[in-house]
């Protein structure tokens, strides 16, 4: 219990010129109080509250041992902790434990052809919606999460931009990848461009509707010729008339009698107005043995009976080499490159007279090395 004291000064009206009794009249009365009870005088002020509460609706002054609820905010809702609070005796509030935080709104969807910036999604929170390039936005760029936890704008919509109809080159064609439901195209489409042989085309052979509404530059289409064909050594033209030729003509080459063609039997006149690579007539060999023993096409010759004496590019054949230490005979291939068939090394050319004499010695005709 507390014992509280008042004094009162008072200060009674002065008679004038008696000192006496001016210092009995201001003596001053000091009164002790006797034992009061607790609440008598004390009362609570407003509560302590805390930003993120709603600071409407209270009195000015509580009595004690009245109680009030806290509340947040619009736009925030209590976390944890009590809304109560009471005035106490001492007329303070007990301590308030009321937590606010602020509130979410929903994580917004992710936007077509189009992005979502945003660094938080709680109450007041903006975010920014921007299209992708190529699209027209419509709606809102930006969007605020309201005090009801909404946002305050729907998401926009990102329209892709629209181009006409490409433009057809003169002696050319287009080849859409995909059929065009009406007059317009829209920004991504893409269409091939041909042109109608001998005409060539120049430029980009792919068109595309651009970001700016536009189609890609439409590519040209030029009169290209080749020259009359060339002729081919060691071989011929097989179908065809000495004249110039207009792009994509083809001309047909052969070989003369033994020779083997490599590349391409047929040339074109490319749209640089050149022609596409000559084939190469490639030369039969002679093998250059005089005496010895050969495998060719399956069977065990003597190399006079390689009747002519020749093969051709590109084939194979093998000549016999003798290894020494295990007197045993091997075949070594060797093979006819562009009229030149190299012996391998290890062949050794027997003398006439280890040929026709003793030919049972021959590598060829001892035992085969295993
Ligand atoms: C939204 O755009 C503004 C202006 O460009 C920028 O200042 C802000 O940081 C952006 N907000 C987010 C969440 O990226
Ligand atoms: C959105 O931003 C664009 C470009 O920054 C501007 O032209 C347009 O007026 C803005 N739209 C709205 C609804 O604010
Ligand atoms: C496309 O354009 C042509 C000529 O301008 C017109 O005759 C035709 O009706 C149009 N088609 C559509 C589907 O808009
Ligand atoms: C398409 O339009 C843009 C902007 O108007 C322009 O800069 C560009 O040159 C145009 N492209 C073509 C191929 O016409």
């Amino acid at each position: 219990m507390s014992v509280l004291t008042r004094c009162f000064t008072g200060k009674l009206s002065a008679v004038p010129h008696t000192e006496m009794l001016r210092s009995l009249l201001l003596l001053l009365l000091c009164q002790l109080s006797t034992y009061m009870p607790a609440d008598a005088g004390a009362v609570c002020g407003r509560p302590p509250l805390t930003n993120d509460m709603d600071p409407a609706g209270f009195q000015r002054v509580y009595e004690v041992g009245q109680e009030i609820f806290l509340s947040c905010k619009p736009g925030y809702t209590p976390s944890k902790g009590s809304r109560r609070v009471v005035c106490t005796a001492s007329g303070k509030w007990t301590n308030p434990t009321l937590k606010c935080e602020p509130k979410s709104c929903s994580v917004p969807e992710r936007l077509q052809h189009g992005d979502v910036e945003l660094t938080d999604i709680t109450f007041r929170s903006i975010i920014n919606y921007t299209c992708h390039d190529g699209y027209v936005q419509h709606g809102a760029n930006t969007s605020e999460c309201l005090a009801d936890g909404t946002w305050s704008e729907p998401p926009p919509f990102c329209e892709p931009v629209t181009c006409g109809l490409p433009e057809i080159p003169k002696h050319g064609k287009i080849i859409y990848s995909k059929p065009f439901q009406s007059n317009t195209t829209v920004f991504g489409d893409s269409v091939t461009y041909e042109c109608m042989p001998p005409f060539a085309l120049l430029g980009n052979a792919r068109g595309s509707c651009t970001a700016s509404g536009n189609w890609t530059e439409t590519p040209e289409c030029h009169l290209v010729t080749c020259p009359v064909p060339p002729s081919l050594e060691n071989g011929f033209i097989s179908f065809s008339i000495m004249k110039e030729h207009g792009y994509k003509e083809r001309v047909k080459y052969g070989c003369n009698i033994d020779y083997v063609l490599d590349g391409p039997t047929e040339i074109e006149c490319e749209k640089t107005g050149k022609w596409s690579p000559l084939p190469i007539c490639k030369a039969p060999c002679r093998i250059g043995i005089h005496r010895g023993r050969i495998f060719y096409d399956r069977r065990k010759i003597w190399i006079e009976d390689l009747k002519p004496n020749k093969i051709l590019h590109g084939e194979r054949l093998a000549v016999y080499c003798k290894n020494a230490e295990k007197n045993c005979g091997y075949p070594v291939p060797m093979q006819c490159i562009d009229g030149t068939a190299a012996i391998p090394e290890c062949y050794e050319e027997p003398s006439a007279i280890q040929y026709n004499l003793h030919h049972k010695k021959l590598p060829s005709e001892i035992k085969m090395c295993t």
